[in-house]
């Protein structure tokens, strides 16, 4: 059984409106971390909430380990619910030395062990050595690594985490990604993180959970996701991609588009035959002329540094919409000219 369970879980801030989430059915694994991804009011803030017992649901159940923490009959208040919560702005008492902001979760620990159990937090997340210091003479990352440390103090079985990463500027969002995941591991907690950002969600997480209008879209691990996005908001979501309709053949392998024939991953399991198709702009690759399968005039580039994404409006379909194609900086590509390039399967996948 998983470790914490939502079964069709909604929640209506006002019954005339549409519910912030709902009939959300989730599972997830101990030791496991997941991120809720999606845009701007999906739920997933409530979603968490929800979980650590701040907000009640107007249906459903949750169970976190063999407890039930919300049902029609019982609703466990946050404290015993065995959770951990590091809020997007961290929440540190300024006037408390960072020793006793993370003692603070520890009031019902005996007196001798809240110290030792403090600096050996502390000592977790990288910080020992600022145990007296006061949360503003800290850095951002500092702080939020405090806000953790106070969160794992009473060894909570889950740790949530909202947006934790956005009040950080983009070098120390890196890093701290990458510190947050080893800590998270090391604490061997499970962990639910809640993110807009899909680079956020990518690096951190085993399972992400990507929801839309308070209604779940897809949970796969970040791989499986990029590869093989559900629908055409996950497809989108998820970076650049170009949707193409096209009719699936007889073989269940090659789809027929305007474009031309592009192939399959793998064969379909056999759904209608008007199909749509998203290919990731890093699967179309530029060759030299006449090489390619298909064909194009390139419309316009932008350079990210990274690579070069090119708009290239194809040959055999001018009407359509132009093909976003990243090609690499070396390649030396001029608007107007006309580029011959493949599509990897790999990149290719059917979506509803
Ligand atoms: N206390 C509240 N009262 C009324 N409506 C609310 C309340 N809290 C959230 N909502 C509404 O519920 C929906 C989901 O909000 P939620 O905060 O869960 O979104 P979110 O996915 O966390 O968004 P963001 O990325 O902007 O933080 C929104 O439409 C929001 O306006
Ligand atoms: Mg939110």
């Amino acid at each position: 059984m998983s470790f914490i369970h939502l079964e069709q879980v909604s929640k209506f801030f006002n019954k005339s409106l549409q519910p912030a989430v709902d009939t959300l059915d989730l599972e997830i694994e101990q030791g496991e971390i997941i991120t809720l991804l999606g845009p701007s009011g999906c739920g997933k803030t409530t979603t968490l909430r929800m979980i650590a017992g701040f907000e009640q649901p107007s249906t459903g159940k949750i169970s976190i380990g063999d407890q039930v923490v919300y049902d029609d009959h019982r609703s466990l208040p946050p404290e015993k619910r065995g959770i951990g919560m590091v809020f997007q702005d961290y929440a540190l008492f300024p006037h408390l030395t960072i020793e006793k902001n993370v003692m603070f979760g520890l009031n019902k620990w005996k007196r001798s062990e809240r110290k030792e159990r403090a600096l050996e937090v502390l000592e977790l997340v990288g910080l020992a050595e600022y145990a007296n210091r006061l949360p503003s003479e800290l850095s951002g990352g500092q702080q939020q690594r405090v806000a953790l440390a106070r969160a794992l103090a009473p060894r909570p079985h889950v740790v949530l985490m909202d947006e934790p990463f956005s009040n950080l500027d983009a070098g120390l969002r890196e890093k701290m990604r990458f510190d947050v995941t080893n800590i998270l591991r090391k604490a061997n907690t499970t962990a639910i993180i809640v993110t807009h950002d899909q680079k956020d969600a990518f690096a951190v997480s085993d399972k992400v959970v990507v929801m839309k209008d308070g209604v779940i879209q897809q949970v796969a691990s970040p791989r499986d996701m990029y590869r093989c996005p559900k629908n055409c908001f996950v497809a989108q979501f998820l970076g650049k991609t170009n949707l193409i309709t096209g009719k699936l053949e007889k073989d269940l392998k090659h789809v027929t588009t305007t474009i031309g024939t592009v192939c399959l991953p793998n064969q379909t399991d056999g759904m209608c035959e008007n199909v749509k198709l998203s290919i990731r702009p890093e699967g179309c690759q530029i060759v030299a002329e006449g090489e390619g399968s298909y064909c194009g005039t390139v419309d316009r580039v932008t350079y990210s540094g990274e690579y070069q994404e090119l708009y290239v409006n194809l040959q055999s379909d001018p009407s359509a919409e132009p093909m976003v194609i990243y090609a690499p900086m070396e390649q030396d590509i001029e608007v107007g000219s006309v580029v011959s390039f493949n599509i990897k399967s790999d990149l290719v996948c059917v979506v509803e």
